[in-house]
């Protein structure tokens, strides 16, 4: 029988990205969307830890994760502010904010949460450059909007597993994976 790995979140993307590296591994991905505040914090690693906190008593192995998006012209913003960055201005109001910058540099990062008695953080990064206007329709969020270096394609232009390859979750999934695979 397949261990169960439960991933506690509401977006469907994410949990098919996590699938996407996970399955080939063996081990069967549940998604569970428990729900846990997502603290206003200034950084992706007190939010992730304080869900562990909140969800730790409720559920015995789980992981979770909070991402954001970088821009370096911005200093940083909108960061741990994405979510509501994008749920009101989007990503039309985010290009507008960056009309005729030329410094378009900007990173993703994500960083995981796994309990399994004790809590471990795996992190990821992916730098890019943020797009004149918006390209593709895969993939949800900012995805449209991100072209990472060594492609010439948006995020919003790849497949799951293409985006894997390069992405800010891809490299933490995979951090993750090997701690799996040696527990
Ligand atoms: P959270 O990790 O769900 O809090 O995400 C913060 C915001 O960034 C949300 O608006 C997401 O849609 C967006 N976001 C998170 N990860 C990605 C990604 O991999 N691609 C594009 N947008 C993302």
């Amino acid at each position: 029988m397949s261990e169960e790995i439960v991933f506690i979140t509401s977006n469907k993307n994410k949990f098919k990205e996590a699938e996407n590296l996970i399955l080939p591994l063996g081990f069967k991905l549940i998604q569970k969307n428990l729900g846990y505040p997502e603290i206003q914090a200034s950084s992706l690693e007190e939010v992730v830890t304080y869900g562990i906190e909140y969800l730790k008593d409720r559920v015995d192995t789980f992981f979770l994760e909070d991402s954001g998006l970088f821009i370096q012209t911005l200093c940083n913003f909108p960061g741990v502010y994405s979510k509501p960055v994008f749920t009101t201005i989007g990503n039309e109001g985010v290009l507008k904010l960056m009309e005729k910058t030329e410094n378009r540099n900007a990173i993703f990062r994500t960083v995981i949460g796994f309990y399994d008695g004790k809590a471990k953080i795996f992190k990821g990064e992916c730098k890019g450059r943020i797009a004149e206007e918006p390209k593709g329709y895969h993939g949800f969020g900012y995805d449209p909007i991100f072209i990472p270096h060594g492609s010439e394609k948006s995020f919003g232009e790849m497949t799951t597993h293409k985006k894997n390859q390069y992405s800010h979750r891809g490299k933490a999934l995979k951090r993750f994976i090997q701690h799996l695979k040696k527990r």
